[in-house]
């Protein structure tokens, strides 16, 4: 059910790329979504009653089903790219990114491309929707019909593909040069980059929003849910600036049926590899099988474990944690999951991760109920997430 993995390859260089996830830059980043009339920081939830459970001196769940509506973290990336991208096709001064500012001016000349599993795609299509731009999304025949609805209701059109998250990433990439149109996606390769980078640097107002939340208190562990990585190579690169050697350890989750960090670190070559196939978990948001280039080079440097689980620790996750009033998706409980198994029949995953009563642990619940069907089916009522 859940398969560890203590990494240790130390090889090849981040240094350069870590410059880009500062402290400082993740204050930018802050400042920039405060000025989205819909932002504010999503609760940071102290579980008092489940630390005491697991033996551990602190829980805390961060809980983005209450992001903007849009119940995942997700948008905090897509939502900053396109303001930048906009920003410098129309030439305005970066300094003072504002989204306020740009909901005056005519964007309509303005088309997104993307291709998502559901949360990034939704984030695309909310933000061009919101600026008046045009945005065509791209997505896997796996997709569920809510998950593609949720994207309808703000995408000019959606495609689905017969193929996976990758295959629709090749479709969105083709359509974007044909059209003319800017490819917004939040994974990265050779000659890709720029776009995802600043992507990435979005995601940084989920850590500094947790950092400010914490009051001080500091962390031992923290779970990063991972799809093309980009969001926990992020944190990742944050929290080696900030914390250097002392940065709480990371651990990285995945699906088992699409866990392309866990097998790429597994096989010890320092190389990213590729999982084709279905790539069918019910963590549709962490179903992908390319590990970004930018996330690959970070993630690989400075993980401290990998986890590779099945779906039916994530159905743990959500049942648990709805327990706790939490509306926690299919991709955002699955570390919850893994924290209940341990604690109930794999103590062994507690001394690998050298989890004990003075530890002091972040989750991330990614996603609350962003397909409410599925959630209900799982958990056995219906999630209340706005
Ligand atoms: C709910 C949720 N959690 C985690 C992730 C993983 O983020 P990334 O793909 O940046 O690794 C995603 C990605 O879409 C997601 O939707």
């Amino acid at each position: 059910m859940v398969k560890l993995l203590k990494n240790n390859i130390v090889s090849g260089s981040s240094g350069e790329l870590l410059k880009h996830f500062t402290l400082s830059v993740s204050k930018q980043t802050r400042k920039f979504h405060s000025t989205i009339p819909q932002y504010k920081p999503t609760p940071l939830i102290d579980l008092k009653q489940p630390a005491e459970e697991f033996g551990v001196d602190k829980l805390w769940v961060k809980d983005e089903s209450h992001r903007m509506g849009l119940k995942a973290f997700k948008i905090l990336g897509g939502s900053y790219a396109i303001t930048n991208i906009i920003y410098d096709k129309l030439g305005l001064d970066k300094s003072e990114l504002s989204f306020k500012k740009l909901l005056e001016k005519d964007l309509s000349r303005f088309t997104f491309v993307t291709a998502t599993d559901g949360n990034h795609g939704r984030g695309v299509a909310w933000t061009a929707n919101q600026l008046g731009c045009k945005s065509f999304v791209f997505m896997p025949n796996t997709s569920s019909r809510a998950r593609i609805n949720n994207i309808k209701e703000f995408a000019t059109n959606v495609f689905i593909v017969d193929g996976n998250y990758d295959f629709a990433s090749e479709k969105a990439e083709e359509f974007a040069k044909k059209e003319n149109a800017i490819l917004v996606q939040d994974s990265s390769w050779d000659g890709y980059e720029e776009i995802p980078l600043i992507i990435m640097q979005g995601y940084l107002s989920l850590i500094d929003e947790i950092y400010e939340q914490l009051e001080g208190n500091n962390l031992t562990h923290i779970f990063l849910h991972c799809g093309v990585g980009s969001m926990p190579a992020a944190i990742e690169a944050y929290l080696v600036n900030r914390f250097g050697k002392n940065k709480p350890k990371t651990i990285i989750v995945e699906p088992n049926k699409a866990d392309c960090f866990y097998r790429s670190t597994e096989t010890g070559d320092g190389k990213p590899h590729i999982i084709d196939g279905k790539l069918d978990s019910i963590m549709a948001g962490l179903s992908c099988g390319t590990p970004s280039k930018l996330a690959w080079d970070i993630i690989s440097q400075h993980s401290n474990y990998f986890i590779s689980c099945n779906d039916e620790i994530a159905k743990i996750g959500m049942k648990e944690l709805a327990k706790q009033n939490i509306i926690s998706g299919e991709s955002g409980a699955v570390s919850y999951g893994i924290l209940k198994y341990a604690s109930e029949e794999g103590k062994s995953i507690f001394d690998k991760l050298k989890i004990d009563n003075d530890s002091k642990i972040m989750l991330i619940s990614t996603e609350g109920d962003t397909d409410p069907m599925i959630y209900n089916s799982i958990v056995g009522r219906s999630g209340t997430s706005p």
